[in-house]
């Protein structure tokens, strides 16, 4: 559906849990504090949810967290949003720690495609930004992934004085291998509030200064989400950049959020929104939560205002999925 602005929301955003087995320093560093169980919403009740969203046009979803793949059972959820119709695609975004051992179970529910977190190729570095041993776990992930053909995406946060001088090593990923290695500036959400990033205008300059032949490549296979893609002759795959921060897309956003204790977020950076999990267990039928779906993408803002003031901590990216 339309929101107030004339944006066609047909994206989805499912954040399964708040849990992660990794550590980021930008997202969710020791000391968080963890959901109660009864607050997580059931699958049953995402299920339930994503068969109304559909109703709204709703045709893409995104399984995210936390870490997705730290609750059991995404693989069903997956067969389960599928079978929805009118949904056509069913993503993952995960830090790529247990996808080797899970993807096989994902692709038979028919999985269309993941993005993998991939800040780093040093151990050290990875634990570092992770506080983790978990870098050859995620290496093989994204070998399986890259191995069974789907579509994979790779996502790198720069961090000046953390993975600054390999930058162009994560970028040559895209020479060799079939995949997008996208650049993510920092965003002031939660723990990111504070910590330095890389603008993507200034980032594009020093790619460009590497590979002068990198040019701008757009197309069904880049999909409709934020990032801007490059690409060079002889290449594999193509470079993305995300500017969250400088490169305002609010005016061209597709998506809502849903966030694992089930409120309906229509703007990552914004606090407004639905509790839907309230209206679900007070015993509303179809027919209201669809209203109150609709009626919170028509009160989608019109975009964010990270220059002014961060969120706090509590509405970290774990909470939100990014
Ligand atoms: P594709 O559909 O494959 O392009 O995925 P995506 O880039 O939307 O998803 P992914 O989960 O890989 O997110 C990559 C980064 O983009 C994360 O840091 C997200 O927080 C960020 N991101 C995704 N959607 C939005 C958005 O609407 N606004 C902002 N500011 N950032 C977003
Ligand atoms: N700013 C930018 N990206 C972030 N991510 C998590 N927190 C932030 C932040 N504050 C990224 C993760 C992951 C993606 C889904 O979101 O690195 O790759
Ligand atoms: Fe976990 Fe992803 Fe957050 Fe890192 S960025 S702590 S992998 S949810």
């Amino acid at each position: 559906m339309f929101d107030a602005y004339g944006r066609n929301i047909h994206y989805l955003r499912l954040s399964v849990t708040d849990l992660c087995n990794l550590r980021c320093r930008y997202c969710m560093p020791d000391g968080v504090p963890k959901l109660a169980h009864e607050d997580i919403l059931t699958y049953e009740e995402f299920l339930r949810l994503a068969a109304l969203f559909a109703q709204c046009g709703i045709d893409t979803v995104r399984i995210t967290g936390g870490e997705p793949l730290v609750r059991r059972g995404v693989e069903q959820l997956t067969a389960g949003l599928k079978a929805i119709p009118g949904i056509r695609r069913v993503a993952l975004t995960t830090n790529g720690v247990l996808l080797a051992q899970k993807l096989p179970a994902l692709l038979a529910a028919g999985l269309d495609s993941v993005n993998i977190s991939l800040d780093t190729l040093h151990p050290e570095t990875f634990r570092r930004i992770t506080g983790k041993d978990e870098l050859a776990a995620v290496q093989n992930g994204i070998r399986a992934a890259l191995a069974s053909g789907i579509p994979v995406k790779l996502n790198c946060v720069p961090q000046p004085g953390v993975n600054e001088g390999e930058l162009e090593s994560l970028a040559a990923l895209a020479q060799e291998h079939p995949l997008q290695v996208r650049f993510i500036e920092m965003m002031p959400i939660g723990f990111g509030a504070g910590l330095p990033g890389l603008s993507g205008p200034k980032l594009l300059e020093r790619f460009c200064r590497r590979w002068p032949q990198l040019q701008p490549v757009t197309g069904a296979a880049f999909g409709d989400g934020p990032a801007v893609y490059y690409s060079a002759p002889g290449w594999r795959g193509s470079i993305g950049l995300i500017a969250a921060v400088h490169g305002k897309f609010c005016a061209s956003c597709n998506r809502v959020r849903l966030t694992s204790q089930g409120f309906l977020r229509p703007c990552l950076a914004s606090e407004s929104g639905t509790d839907l999990r309230a209206l679900l267990r007070s015993g509303a039928d179809d027919a209201a939560l669809l209203q109150a779906i609709q009626n919170t993408i028509l009160a989608k803002p019109r975009e964010h205002h990270f220059g002014q003031g961060s969120m706090p901590a509590t509405r970290g990216m774990y909470r939100i999925g990014g």
